[in-house]
């Protein structure tokens, strides 16, 4: 009998093509645009070869037990990790395939977009002109701030920092500068970008954008020490987890006037509720988590995703592996 895998969500429909034809799995699918619900996922994994998940699926301990001792593989389609614990998916020999790379360019665009949204106040903008508010052509209202001439900071230097500093590139940014747990000389190159602290870091960047994994290492390192050293003229954008950032101090620092602006397309919890107090600020732009959403980039993942499912049930490498 054919290994069996279990499919967490109606994935776009390449990867489902990509299963389907292969011949080589019995699926079953959790058929709907909604997540699963954790008890119906934690019987659903029982006795499963291998699991197909997105990022809203917990992968931990209680799920592994669930699924038990055939588990061989489990295939995210994400590029990011953090909801797999992965000690404890290395200590049972399970292998982990993610999606890097074939949403780069996705994401690195809605990046820029939501850079310049928030720099120049677009979504304000709109609000006045649809509201009443343009009253006239007037001097300084809605006015905002420029990249030509800006200093670009990258929080966590890889594949996406760059692309993103490669497209901010023509907008005339004067210098990129970046900060890691090391120097990524080969990836620093590329944009010429000069490693900085931390400190530096908040201090010299007039656009600020956070690119890195989290990972308990950066889990809340966006707080209070950062945003007090960053320009009351600069602007923060993350596009990688809300995780990264502590919401509470992020708020004092928009609402006290110490940064100018922030787009997040990542909060915690996702979603974030409709009261929550960022969603009260104007100089806060926030989106539903959309960055790699154009429908090549999402049907690029999923077949990557099923791709990587198949190669490590057939015990061969696969296409994108997580080394654990
Ligand atoms: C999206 O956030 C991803 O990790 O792919
Ligand atoms: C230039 O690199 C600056 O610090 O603004």
């Amino acid at each position: 009998t054919l290994p069996r895998v279990y499919v967490s969500r109606k994935v776009p429909p390449q990867g489902l093509e990509i299963l389907r034809k292969s011949g080589q799995v019995q699926i079953e699918l959790w058929d709907s645009d909604d997540p699963v619900p954790r008890q119906e996922l934690l019987k659903k994994v029982k006795g499963c070869d291998g699991l197909l998940c997105v990022l809203t699926e917990k992968i931990d301990a209680e799920l592994l037990n669930a699924a038990g001792p055939k588990l061989k593989v489990v295939s995210t389609m994400s590029v990011g990790f953090d909801h797999l614990s992965l000690d404890e998916l290395k200590k049972r020999g399970i292998r982990v395939g993610y999606t890097p790379e074939v949403l780069t360019d996705a994401v690195a665009e809605l990046t820029v977009a939501l850079l310049l949204t928030t720099s120049r106040r677009l979504i304000e903008a709109t609000h006045e002109a649809k509201t009443g508010g343009w009253g006239t052509w007037r001097t300084l209202w809605l006015c905002g701030y420029e990249l030509a001439n800006s200093t670009v900071g990258i929080l966590g230097l890889g594949r996406i920092g760059v692309a993103i500093a490669e497209r901010l590139k023509p907008f005339k940014v004067n210098k990129f500068i970046y900060t890691d747990v090391a120097p990524r000389p080969e990836l620093a190159e590329v944009i010429q970008a000069e490693y900085v602290s931390m400190d530096e870091l908040a201090r010299r960047s007039d656009f600020l954008a956070v690119c890195c994994a989290l990972t308990p290492d950066t889990q809340g390192i966006c707080n209070k020490n950062l945003f007090s050293k960053m320009k009351n003229t600069s602007i923060f954008i993350n596009t990688s987890r809300g995780g990264v950032v502590n919401q509470e101090d992020l708020y004092e620092a928009l609402s006290s006037g110490q940064i100018a602006g922030a787009g997040l397309d990542v909060t915690t919890p996702e979603p974030l509720p409709t009261s929550h107090p960022l969603f009260s600020l104007k100089n806060c732009v926030i989106l539903p988590h959309i960055a790699s959403a154009s429908y090549t980039t999402r049907n690029d993942m999923s077949a990557l995703a099923a791709n990587n499912l198949l190669a490590g049930l057939r015990g061969e490498p696969m296409p994108k592996e997580l080394q654990l």
